[in-house]
This record gives structure tokens, sequence and C-alpha cells, in this order.
């Protein structure tokens, strides 16, 4: 499924005029894909591993949501005041998750990219959080987590990226390529976490 072919999905904007445009100019955005080393060959290994995930995303969102679910300190960032997971808040992620794979490795990194970027880290902040969902739920999530995510969402990855069997010398740099645009995006994910001033 290309990007661009994607049905409807609840919540997801990416495009949409009610994306509010990421504070940061083309320069910073070009130093910041400098600064992770990011290239146009890592932008053709992402289009590779799209190609090889595309038939794999939901396998891939089950094992993640395994870890989630698995953890009761990170499923608390999906329950209601009660304590208990909305799982309709769950579900609906998920499929925005699914598409967040996809784009990762199919769209270009464009202002398009970067303010849906800005976006999604307000989703996780609490000046976002659980509105696009109509959600009560924990009002933020800590920065930490988000930061320490980068390894089990890349460690995790390798393994799909290694079943189409492509040589081990691709699937490394596919690999690569995945780690230095998710490191990247939690990054750009950080601005309103940040002290004014500081980001
Ligand atoms: C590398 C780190 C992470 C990645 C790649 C990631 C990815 C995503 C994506 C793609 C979405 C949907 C974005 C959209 O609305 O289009 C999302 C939303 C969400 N994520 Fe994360 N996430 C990360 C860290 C975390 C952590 C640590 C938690 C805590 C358990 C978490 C909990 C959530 C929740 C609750 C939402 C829904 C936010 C809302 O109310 O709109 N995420 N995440």
């Amino acid at each position: 499924m290309a990007a661009e072919n994607a049905g409807f999905i609840p919540g997801y904007t990416f495009g949409e005029a009610s994306v509010p445009r990421a504070p940061l100019s083309d320069q910073d955005f070009e130093n910041l894909k400098a600064t992770v080393l990011f290239t146009e060959e890592d932008e053709r290994y992402l289009r590779m591993a799209g190609d090889v995930l595309a038939d794999q995303i939901d396998d891939v969102l089950d094992l993640w949501y395994n870890f989630v679910g698995s953890h009761p300190h990170l499923l608390h960032y999906f329950t209601n005041r009660q304590g208990e997971p909305i799982a309709e808040y769950l579900s609906r992620v998920r499929v925005r998750f699914g598409q967040w794979i996809l784009d990762t490795c199919q769209r270009p990194y464009d202002r398009a990219w970067l303010d849906y970027q800005y976006e999604i880290g307000l989703r996780h902040h609490r000046t976002k959080k659980n509105q696009i969902d109509g959600v009560d739920s924990v009002e933020h999530i800590p920065l930490r987590y988000l930061i320490a995510f980068i390894y089990p969402i890349t460690a995790t990855i390798r393994p799909f990226l290694a079943k189409k069997g492509h040589s081990e010398e691709k699937v490394e740099a596919m690999h690569q390529a995945w780690f230095k645009s998710v490191t990247m995006q939690v990054a750009l994910w950080s601005i309103p976490y940040a002290k004014e001033g500081d980001w």
C-alpha cells in the first residue's frame, strides 16, 4: 500500500491544513538531517525497506503492541482514569502507527513531512494528547520514554527487514536508514518538550 493510496484513517491528518507549521527553517531541517548523517542514499534504502515491510505491517504492529501491552508503565498511557486500557484508543492509534511505518519509508522528507512530525510530537505531549481520538486518558507521555523507545523500535525491525532475501549488506543499509530516521523524528517530536529557546 503506497502512502498516497492510504484509505481514510481516523485522526490521520498528514498534509492537511489543520497541521501546524513546524517551528524550524528548511535550513534547520537540513542541518538536523546532516547531524544524523541522513542522505539521499538513506531515502533510497528506506524505499526498499517500505517494499520489504509493506505486507508485514500487521506483524510488526503485533510485536510492538505486545511490547507495550506487557509493560504496565507503558500501557498506562493508553488507559482511562480508572487505569483500564481504552480499546478504541489503542486500535485507532494502531492504524495510524501502521501508516507511519509506510510514511517513514515512502514519503519524501519535505515540509509536509516535517510539519506532521511536529504534529506527532504535540500528540505525545500534553498540548494535544487524547484530543484526536476524543479520549479521557493520561494527559502526557514523558520525553524520556520517547527517547528510550528509539531502541526497541529500531532493534525489533531488523528481522522484518531481513525476511525478503536481501543481502546482509542491504539489510544493514535499510536498518541504518531506519535508525537515522527514527532518531531524527524523535528529535523533532521533542520540540514541545523543550523550554522556549532551548530546542
Ligand atoms: C520512538 C518512539 C515512538 C514512536 C516511533 C511512536 C509512534 C507513534 C505514532 C506513529 C503515533 C500516531 C501518530 C499519529 O497520530 O499519526 C503515536 C501515537 C501515540 N503514541 Fe507513540 N511513539 C513512540 C513513543 C511512544 C511511547 C514511549 C509511548 C508511551 C507508551 C507512546 C504512546 C502513544 C500514544 C498514547 C499515542 C496516541 C497519542 C494521541 O492521543 O494522539 N508512544 N506514536
